[in-house]
């Protein structure tokens, strides 16, 4: 298996870092999650949205003040070389980081830290099982504030909080945490955007709800709008509003699109997957193998002959 690393593909045993790795000790790095989905039909890999991927790493890095040599252009090029590379015919998670490299472990200024790039690209099954309803626990832990830690781009430090309460839901024998924020409002899952409905309406948090600005969410938003005729409101949720809602579902790269059966210990609706949620889904995963040609252009085709 290859990686990408400082400007090299090497093999992936030799793509490493430091211990005096900044990155390793402050968070000072963000990522991206993206798919690339394996169509038998075909022979074709189809990466899903990977410009609108490549654009919020290059937001993380403006805030982290990363000066990456890759525009968005290169940054795709760059990724479809590597699977190609690893000859990957299988659905893959690709994962770039774009981190404070420099061997500085006593230097609290961005602007002085010198940055670097890597890529993997690694086989990718399913992360939570779609095809049933999934059981989920709000946590104790507190989604943060965009005033105490920037929450719209996918910045690693900030995932301490989501591992928490991953951990935490799993543990109490749940599948997935909610988040609430501060004030209690519902913000997201752990690593997903949270969609309820009510009377056929779609609501989910706003960015202002610290929410990350999912390009599954948008994709949904979308594809709701447009091909099923659902109005959608972005709104602050009280979290008791959950409970009383006819559907849930979750929305994230991984996690594709999840229906919540269960909230604390209470059903959601009839507890299976509600209709609304399974007609996006089926959306959703047509859109995602490259199936539905009106949605071709969030596609990069490769193909693996
Ligand atoms: C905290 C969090 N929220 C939401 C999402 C969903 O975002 P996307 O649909 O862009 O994968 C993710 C995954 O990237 C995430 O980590």
């Amino acid at each position: 298996m290859w990686a990408f690393i400082s400007g090299n593909q090497v093999d992936i045993k030799e793509a490493k870092v430091s211990i005096m790795t900044h990155a390793l000790h402050y968070g000072t790095a963000t990522f991206e999650g993206i798919r690339g989905n394996w169509n038998e039909n075909n022979n074709s890999m189809y990466i899903f949205r990977m410009k609108e991927h490549y654009e919020r790493l290059l937001r993380g890095c403006k805030i982290l003040r990363i000066e990456l040599p890759y525009s968005v252009e290169d940054l795709s090029e760059i990724t479809i070389d590597l699977i190609k590379k690893n000859n990957l015919k299988e659905d893959v998670y690709i994962r770039p980081l774009a981190y404070k490299g420099a061997e500085m472990v006593a230097n609290l200024k961005l602007h002085e830290v010198s940055d670097d790039f890597a890529l993997v690209t690694l086989p990718f099954g399913s992360y939570i099982d779609n095809s049933n309803s999934i059981r989920c626990q709000t946590s104790s832990w507190r989604r943060p504030m965009d005033s105490s830690m920037p929450t719209g781009v996918k910045l690693t430090g900030l995932y301490t909080t989501n591992i928490l309460a991953k951990t935490e839901a799993v543990s109490a024998g749940f599948d997935e945490a909610i988040l609430l924020n501060q004030d209690g409002t519902v913000s997201e899952g752990s690593g997903e955007n949270l969609f309820m409905i009510q009377n056929d309406k779609l609501i989910t948090p706003a960015e202002t709800d610290n929410a990350l600005l999912g390009i599954t969410r948008d994709s949904v938003i979308e594809l709701a709008t447009k091909e099923i005729g659902i109005d959608v409101q972005e709104r602050r949720i009280h979290r008791s509003e959950l409970y009383l809602s006819d559907e849930i579902f979750l929305t994230g790269t991984a996690a594709h699109v999840t229906s919540v059966g269960e909230l604390d210990n209470r059903k959601i609706g009839s507890g299976e997957i509600g209709k609304i949620t399974k007609q996006i889904q089926d959306l959703y995963f047509s859109v995602l193998v490259g199936e539905n040609s009106k949605y071709l252009d969030w596609c990069t085709k490769i193909s693996m002959d």
